[in-house]
């Protein structure tokens, strides 16, 4: 199992170095992590290098539709950030510290924080399709966690305090930034289901009665890994459907896709706020 680790480690320093090399100069300060239908805004910035991840030796590929599969680095105002087109999911088939490495790699490439970003079931009956809603909370349904085996030691500490995964700075920042463009954001808990299905009807009054706000196939293990190495995260939700029965209509990927495609405009404009100000 120490062998495991030390392989998992070269793995993550290898692909930093990769990237680190590719980046010339450039130091990201900021990471955000782009969810389904929400890379637009990797395609703003400016002075942008492009690193796919075909071209990391060793790292995973991105499979779902409406996920490119690249880190783009660049600014936004002065901000050096990069993005990710595309993120690993557990139903794509990836074991937890695959979904995960990308977390690893932009903390060793010097990046102590990051935004997730998603698309979300709506949970929360006063929701609505198009929706942002900052993560205040979430609640993991997986039984599963990235930070189960043996302790990377040099990265964090065994047990990770949860207790503030979202940073409140940060929370109270999104708020702020939306205010100023001139318009709301919802706040709730975020539960993270593995997917790949979409929910039942009974599912999604289960998740209810617990207290999520939202549902989704992402974040979660990002998040638990950024809390491990001490990065400070702000989650954000992009609310594209309501949650299964709720509605008299089926679920699709088409229909998350395309609400996320109409909020992409407000979207970008709040995290390039957030971004300058963090
Ligand atoms: N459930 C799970 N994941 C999702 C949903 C949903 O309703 N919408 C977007 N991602």
């Amino acid at each position: 199992m120490q062998y495991e680790n030390e392989r998992y480690i070269k793995w993550v320093e290898d692909s930093a170095a990769y990237i680190r090399r590719t980046l010339g100069g450039f130091q990201p300060e900021l990471a955000i992590v782009l969810g389904s239908g929400l890379g637009g805004l990797a395609d703003r910035l400016q002075n942008p290098i492009p690193v796919e991840y075909a071209d990391i030796p060793g790292f995973p590929r991105s499979t779902v539709a409406g996920h490119a599969g690249r880190f783009v680095a660049g600014y936004i105002g002065k901000k050096p950030v990069i993005c990710m087109q595309g993120r690993f999911h557990y139903y794509e088939g990836y074991d937890l510290r695959t979904v995960t490495l990308p977390v690893r790699v932009l903390h060793a490439l010097g990046v102590d924080s990051i935004i997730l970003t998603n698309a979300a079931g709506g949970v929360n009956l006063s929701f609505v399709p198009g929706d942002l809603m900052v993560i205040d909370d979430h609640i993991n349904l997986t039984g599963q966690s990235p930070l189960i085996g043996p302790n990377l030691e040099g990265w964090g500490q065994r047990f990770t305090d949860l207790s503030t995964a979202y940073d409140k700075e940060y929370r109270a920042l999104a708020h702020q930034k939306a205010a100023e463009l001139g318009f709301s954001l919802q706040s709730g808990v975020y539960t993270w289901m593995t997917g790949p299905t979409y929910e039942t009807p009974a599912e999604i009054r289960m998740v209810r009665t617990l207290g999520g706000d939202a549902v989704g196939m992402s974040t979660v293990p990002e998040a638990m890994v950024a809390r491990h190495m001490g990065m400070r995260v702000l989650g954000i939700s992009c609310i594209t459907n309501m949650a299964a029965g709720i509605l008299d209509q089926p679920l699709s990927h088409e229909e998350v896709s395309e609400t996320a495609g109409k909020v992409t405009e407000k979207f970008t404009a709040l995290i390039e706020a957030v971004a300058q100000a963090i």
